[in-house]
């Protein structure tokens, strides 16, 4: 049985999509049960309704305290029963409660190679400090930000010219390929979550992408 999953997105939900290609093309072993979104004007919502995804905006505008915004969130997250949750471009911190109903079972994907550049300005950071070489990290999600164990990394190059938008442009590139491969990982048994995760040494080769883990050639 395909994996269920449930999708929490911010913004335009290019990795979604992505997930969503790969799901399709039988390179990523999971179903979508719903997007959710904090945002009415997330394009991951639209996206979703086009597909009849059920697609739920929770927004902490709508709720008295901050608490009350996680329970609900929760709430409506638990109501599709997902075995992994994915948090693709969500600009939020999840409380207590979502990490209670999916313990170690949250995936983040992050715009750098962790644990350099966390929060919300990865692509920025990696180019002022003048690093070379950055990349996305798939990780499972903690209390701290993007702070849990890595699962995935997948490096691109920094170039000369490149100003934020291109660099993280080419960063979101690898993210759709790493992601629905560590999604279809997990949905396989290659990769098991719990307290320590564990990594098969061999279980994803990216065609030309610097990733890891990585199948070693021959
Ligand atoms: C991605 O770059 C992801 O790493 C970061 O937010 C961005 C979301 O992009 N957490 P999209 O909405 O998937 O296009």
């Amino acid at each position: 049985m395909a994996l269920p999953i449930v999708v929490l997105a911010s913004g335009t939900g290019s990795n979604l999509a992505a997930v969503g290609r790969a799901i399709e093309a039988g390179r990523c072993d999971a179903e979508i049960r719903a997007v959710l979104s904090d945002r009415p004007s997330a394009g991951a919502l639209s996206w979703a309704r086009e597909r009849s995804i059920p697609a739920t905006v929770v927004r902490p505008a709508d709720f008295a305290t901050r608490a009350d915004w996680d329970q609900a969130l929760a709430l409506a997250i638990g109501q599709h029963a997902p075995q992994l949750l994915v948090l693709a471009g969500f600009m939020r911190l999840v409380g207590e409660p979502v990490l209670r109903g999916c313990p170690h079972r949250i995936l983040n994907v992050h715009p750098a190679l962790l644990p350099l550049f966390p929060g919300r300005a990865g692509p920025a950071e990696a180019l002022a400090a003048g690093v070379r070489v950055s990349g996305c990290t798939v990780h499972v999600v903690d209390r701290g930000v993007d702070s849990g164990p890595i699962l995935a990394q997948a490096a691109v190059p920094v170039l000369p010219d490149d100003d934020v938008e291109r660099l993280h442009r080419r960063i979101q590139r690898a993210e759709h390929r790493l992601l629905p491969a560590v999604i279809d990982a997990i949905a396989r048994g290659a990769i098991s979550l719990g307290p320590e995760p564990r990594i098969d040494a061999i279980w994803f080769a990216p065609d030309g992408m610097l990733a890891s883990p990585a199948i070693v050639p021959d």
